[in-house]
């Protein structure tokens, strides 16, 4: 595939959005991130878009009457920066149909569970509270539905006696700051390959 050109959607703190950043200016990145789209204005990832001098913007979900012309509104703001990959991290909303339509197999969602348990958007505190004692983070391919697409990569988790939920929160943050851009380098190699619900990386 050519040099991966990244559209971001986010909704909040923009982490994961940093970490890909870094990994394209280190080079752990065959690519760049061209634009970063959030749902929420008061988003900080925001903030980090532009002080890496990357297009940030903010579609206003309230300026629509409905969501099929907000989806179609983030698709336009895809398409104007030349994406050929749309990431998702923390983004707290559906992608539309018309978006997945424009990026086939080109969408993907991290989330901060072993899918299919806990899906949603309180992953890691719905999984404390259960008392599991093995979580960890997925990525996966999006579709139609939250937390459902066929499963790219996943990395457990343990949780220890002496951990809080603020603990298990951080080691679960750095395990997807090293494993989205480390998918994301698998893809701009062409290495992963899907069938149905099975993915497998070459
Ligand atoms: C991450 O835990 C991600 O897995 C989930 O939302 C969180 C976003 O964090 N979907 P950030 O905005 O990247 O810091």
């Amino acid at each position: 595939m050519a040099r991966l050109r990244i559209g971001v959607l986010i909704s909040g703190s923009g982490t994961n959005l940093q970490a890909i950043i870094d990994a394209c200016a280190e080079g752990r990145i065959d690519g760049q991130v061209v634009v970063a789209i959030s749902s929420l204005d008061s988003a900080y990832g925001l903030e980090r878009a532009r002080k890496a001098r990357i297009p940030a913007v903010f579609i206003d979900r309230a300026k629509h009457e409905t969501i099929k012309s907000y989806n179609h509104a983030v698709r336009v703001a895809l398409e104007e920066h030349d994406t050929n990959l749309v990431v998702m991290a923390g983004y707290m909303r559906l992608l539309g149909k018309e978006v997945l339509n424009a990026f086939p197999g080109k969408v993907v969602n991290i989330h901060p569970a072993l899918l299919p348990a806990f899906a949603g958007a309180s992953g890691i505190h719905d999984a404390w509270d259960y008392g599991v004692k093995v979580t960890g983070v997925t990525v996966h391919f999006a579709d139609e539905e939250f937390d459902r697409g066929p499963i790219i990569a996943q990395e457990a988790v343990a949780v220890a006696e002496d951990d809080t939920i603020e603990t298990l929160e951080e080691k679960i943050h750095a395990v997807e700051h090293r494993l989205y851009p480390k998918v994301l380098q698998w893809i701009a190699e062409e290495r992963v390959v899907v069938h149905g619900r099975k993915v497998r990386v070459l």
